[in-house]
């Protein structure tokens, strides 16, 4: 498990394993618009404030994945103990 906080809503949620990291945003009342839940439309684009996202999604060019300054929350994880987005 890694915890997310919310920086805007002042939040932090702790995503096990079997939610993704867009449901446990969810779940706490933080709505994020999606579409595909697969990593492939885009309409999930969440910007990254700190930590590093573990990408799962088939948008990213290399240079943004290692940027860390965005992610696809319907797929994509952490790498870290802690990720902060800007929600
Ligand atoms: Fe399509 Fe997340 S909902 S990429």
């Amino acid at each position: 498990p890694f915890e997310v906080e919310l920086r805007r809503t002042g939040r932090v949620v702790t995503v096990t394993p079997d939610v993704s990291v867009l449901d446990a945003v969810r779940s706490v009342g933080v709505d994020v618009l999606s579409s595909c839940e697969q990593g492939t439309c885009g309409t999930c684009l969440t910007p990254v404030l700190e930590g590093s996202p573990d990408h799962r999604d088939s948008i990213l060019a290399d240079h943004e994945r290692v940027a860390n300054t965005c992610m696809f929350p319907c797929v994509s994880r952490s790498l870290d103990d802690r990720l902060v987005l800007d929600l």
